[in-house]
């Protein structure tokens, strides 16, 4: 990552020194050309003579909204940067982890910049975070005095809420005292956020802070979703499967919640076995060979199944052919050192057939699973994933009235 910073050193003056009760607003923007003054001016009306701000954009726009914000910048009395992305990472929740990356002050707040999340809120953000002493302050949808009432259609509200409750049910512990998990706007204290541990992927970014950085103390302050000023959302039926793999990403972050989704899946594979060995042995191929082949079926389905779901984003380190003939043989061996170790535990400990079985069928699972993480999706040495670059640029020149900047 290559960033350019436009404070000379030697010049840092004392008001850059971070100020408890400063915020940088980080305003992820997608073609937001049509938003973006009416966002600065809401920004000026309520923010900077409650609390000094500075806004830092971080642009994967196609179109010329930076260079709208450049110009709509020339009337802010609070510094403005934009932060153009080559590529865009991670996309919206990418993003977002740049500008807090990027932030220099105690606190960050995280915001739409469609005009949907009431700038006026921020302050009050900020100040219920430093009176409860909590880490994350969400503005949220669901609480008394809050309501969705910009978000658009009733599919979309079937959506949000059926979305709601499935992230809570499956993390009913790292969500508690989050009643709207999916809100875009957020307060966070820019210590709480372990930057290196996060994965983003599309739009779910306070899904990702709160489960994988954990910031101690959730409060959260109601908001009214307004509608959008200009434009439409960006979200769209890809973005939800991306929410969905996002999803699976995190809750099989642990080993043992892979592994349970690893025998999970395996169970699965009896379904194609027998229904393959059937469809064998119906057309007339002698059963032991059919168990060989159908059992390679049952290895067929369990691979892509693993694969789509469990070590997606760990695929790369090898070629499909590679990670699907070690993947073979693992399942293969497993088969292959089964019996054998059910006539040891028979023949040598003096176990009784079924508990023998049932000790060797957990045993070369575990050892499968554990092989399979290692030989098959662990990256290679020498192999590391790929940095991309952004250009960030100071876009007036109230420097000396910001909060200071963090070099990356
Ligand atoms: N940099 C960048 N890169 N920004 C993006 C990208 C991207 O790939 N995709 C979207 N954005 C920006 C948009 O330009 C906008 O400023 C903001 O992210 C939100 O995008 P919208 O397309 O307006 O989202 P929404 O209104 O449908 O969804 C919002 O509300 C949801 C709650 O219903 C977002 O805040 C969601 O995070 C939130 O869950
Ligand atoms: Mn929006």
């Amino acid at each position: 990552m290559t960033h350019e910073f436009t404070v000379p050193e030697g010049e840092v003056r004392a008001a850059e020194i971070p100020e408890p009760g400063a915020v940088t607003i980080v305003v992820p923007t997608f073609n937001e050309s049509a938003n973006v003054r009416q966002l600065l001016r809401q920004i000026t009306d309520s923010v900077p003579g409650r609390l000094p701000c500075e806004v830092v954009f971080v642009d994967d726009s196609t179109d010329d909204t930076p260079d709208v914000i450049r110009e709509a910048a020339q009337d802010c009395p609070y510094p403005v940067t934009v932060l153009h992305r080559e590529e865009p990472v991670g996309g919206l929740g990418g993003a977002v982890v740049e500008g807090i990356k990027a932030a220099g002050s105690d606190w960050v707040v995280v915001m739409d910049g469609d005009c949907q999340h009431p700038p006026s809120l921020v302050p009050e953000l900020v100040a219920t975070g430093e009176l409860a002493g909590a880490g994350l302050v969400v503005a949220s949808r669901y609480i008394k005095g809050g309501s969705r009432a910009g978000l658009a259609g009733s599919y979309r509200v079937a959506v949000s809420r059926g979305a709601t409750w499935l992230t809570k049910s499956l993390f009913p512990r790292r969500l508690h005292g989050i009643s709207d998990p999916m809100s875009g706007f957020f307060a966070i204290r820019r210590s709480m956020v372990t930057a290196d541990l996060l994965k983003p992927l599309g739009y779910k970014i306070l899904l990702e802070l709160a489960v994988r950085s954990r910031p101690r103390g959730v409060t959260e302050v109601p908001f009214v979703f307004q509608d959008r000023f200009a434009g439409e959302s960006k979200s769209s039926a890809r973005e939800g499967l991306r929410f969905l793999r996002h999803l699976a990403g995190l809750r099989t972050a642990s080993p043992v919640a892979r592994m349970v989704v690893f025998g999970l899946i395996g169970a699965t594979g009896f379904l194609p076995n027998l229904l393959g060995l059937w469809a064998l042995t119906a057309a007339g191929m002698h059963y032991l060979p059919a168990e060989i082949v159908a059992n390679q079926l049952g290895v067929a389905w369990n691979f892509l199944l693993i694969e789509r779901l469990l070590f997606r984003d760990r695929r790369h380190f090898r070629r499909l052919w590679d990670r699907l003939g070690r993947f073979a043989l693992l399942a293969n061996a497993d088969l292959l050192l089964r019996i054998p170790l059910i006539a040891l535990l028979v023949g040598r400990f003096g176990m009784d057939a079924l508990p023998a079985t049932a000790l060797a069928l957990v045993t070369t699972f575990v050892l499968r699973f554990v092989g399979t993480e290692a030989l098959v999706y662990l990256p290679r040495r020498g192999l590391r994933g790929s940095s991309t670059t952004a250009r960030e640029s100071r876009v007036n020149d109230n420097s000396d009235r910001g909060t200071a900047r963090r070099a990356a």
